[in-house]
């Protein structure tokens, strides 16, 4: 450590933990304070050549290089391939844990004891259902309407049901939030997903588990119980744990900036299942099949593979913004889908599948820009053989993500350091123009 300093910048750093930037324009020098690896951008404002200006800004589209909040949720370390939430490794709590006591785990930032995590379970199970009403605002869509646009519409409706969600500076209101959230989001989806396929609805079963009640509210029938095979509510459950946050993502991000407006929960989760809707993001499981389904035969894989290299189209699943070397969750998941499939039967998309990922790690193309499977390149081949719908998958990844974004919720209300989100930009449009009546246009 160096010797303590008042900077220009205004900031107190040590002499060693500091940043010198020269302003070539007028030849000063600013020293800026580096705190974790890291400097304000607001520092960067005392950067001026005259008074007057508005000082210097760091310009980062789609947040490259910008960490946006300080958080002790989830650890990601995409160069060793490491994801960690709340500092437990993500393979321990795949092989031990259940996705409740993850989403506990997440929310509270410990792991529960017996008996909290009995309680808070019991908690979840007794907020499953949703208002009457629920049913019939679902009933009003077309029905063929995709079961995330459906998810997204019905969670952000949740916030007319509860108005006083919008007291989120109290403790016990957002508590009782965060658990209808956890609880409410299977019942939607399964609630999205009968209405595809012309079905009654299904309520919840309180004597089930957490994957198995979603089970039954997708599949019971006629029967009086819905008997779930252990063997896929645990693949399943293992999913969601998978699933459950990834630290400052697309989604995630979307909620805490929304969320930011002090916003209720439910409509800034509403965002986050927008932003996950996406191709790009939580969409991605859903096109590799799609993908997967247009390949049809491993004949078709290397021209499929040209045209990817020629920039045609995207190898769907492949490659991360964070992981440049493995994606943790796709190795485990490649373990669950062998589990699922001495259940189900092998998948023909898996031979195409596998084959696809060999290639691919193998080809220069693909080895020089770090892609590598991510989680979704095998999920989507176990939700198949769930008889889940392609349109379903991404609904899959909201229903357990919804614990993460809504830690990272939480954590943002208790950020003294956070305000309304409101990034700069750089304008690059007309200035000073006078208005021309249309018809001297
Ligand atoms: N197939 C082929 N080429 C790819 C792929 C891919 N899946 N992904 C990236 N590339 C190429 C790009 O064309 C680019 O090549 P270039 O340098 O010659 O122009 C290079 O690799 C870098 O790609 P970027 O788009 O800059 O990488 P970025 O970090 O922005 O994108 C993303 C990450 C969006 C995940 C991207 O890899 C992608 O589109 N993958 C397919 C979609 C997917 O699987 N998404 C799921 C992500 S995981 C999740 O959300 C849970």
């Amino acid at each position: 450590m160096g010797t303590e300093e008042q900077t220009e910048t205004g900031g107190v750093a040590t002499a060693s933990e500091t940043l010198t930037i020269t302003d070539n324009r007028t030849g000063k020098t600013y020293e800026v304070p580096l705190e974790d690896g890291t400097i304000r951008a607001t520092a960067l404002r005392d950067i001026k050549v005259k008074e007057s200006d508005f000082g210097v800004m760091s310009y980062d589209p789609a947040f490259m290089n910008t960490a946006s909040c300080r958080s002790a949720v989830t650890y990601l370390d995409g160069e060793a391939g490491v994801l960690e939430y709340r500092g437990y490794p993500i393979e321990q709590l795949a092989e031990h844990s259940t996705y409740l006591e993850v989403a506990y785990l997440l929310v509270h930032g410990e792991l529960p004891n017996a008996k909290q995590l009995e309680e808070w379970t019991n908690k979840i199970t007794t907020h499953t259902f949703v208002h009457e009403n629920v049913k019939s605002f679902i009933q009003g869509f077309r029905y063929d309407a995709h079961p995330m646009g459906m998810l997204l519409a019905s969670v952000g409706a949740l916030s007319t049901f509860y108005p006083d969600a919008n007291q989120i500076k109290d403790p016990e209101i957002r508590y009782l939030q965060i658990i209808r959230l956890i609880a409410k989001m299977p019942t939607l989806a399964a609630f999205a997903y009968r209405h595809n396929m012309g079905q009654p609805y299904v309520y919840p079963d309180n004597e089930l588990d957490y994957p198995g009640n979603f089970l039954s509210m997708l599949f019971k029938m006629s029967e009086l119980k819905y008997e779930p095979d252990p063997r896929l509510s645990r693949a399943l459950d293992i999913l969601f744990i998978l699933h459950a946050d990834h630290e400052q993502n697309c989604s995630t991000s979307a909620v805490r900036a929304v969320g930011s407006s002090q916003v209720d929960p439910y409509s800034a989760v509403a965002a986050g299942v927008a932003a996950l809707y996406g191709p790009l993001h939580g969409g991605a499981n859903e096109q590799v099949l799609r993908m997967l389904r247009r390949i049809e035969r491993k004949e078709n894989i290397p021209d499929f593979i040209a045209g990817v290299k020629e920039g045609k189209e995207r190898l769907m699943g492949f490659g991360h913004r964070v992981y440049k070397n493995h994606d943790p969750r796709a190795t485990i998941i490649k373990k669950a889908c062998d589990d699922v499939f001495e259940v189900t039967g092998v998948n023909p998309l898996l031979e195409i599948a596998i084959e696809l990922e060999k290639i691919a790690l193998e080809d220069e193309y693909f080895v020089k820009r770090k892609l590598y499977p991510n989680v979704d390149f095998y999920s989507g081949l176990i939700y198949e053989a769930l008889h889940m719908p392609v349109g379903m998958f991404t609904v899959l990844f909201a229903i357990p993500r919804t614990s993460g974004w809504i830690s990272q919720w939480l954590e943002m209300i208790d950020d003294k350091e956070q305000k309304i989100a409101r990034p700069r930009q750089i304008y690059t449009g007309e200035r000073n123009r006078d208005y021309i009546p249309v018809s001297q246009r």
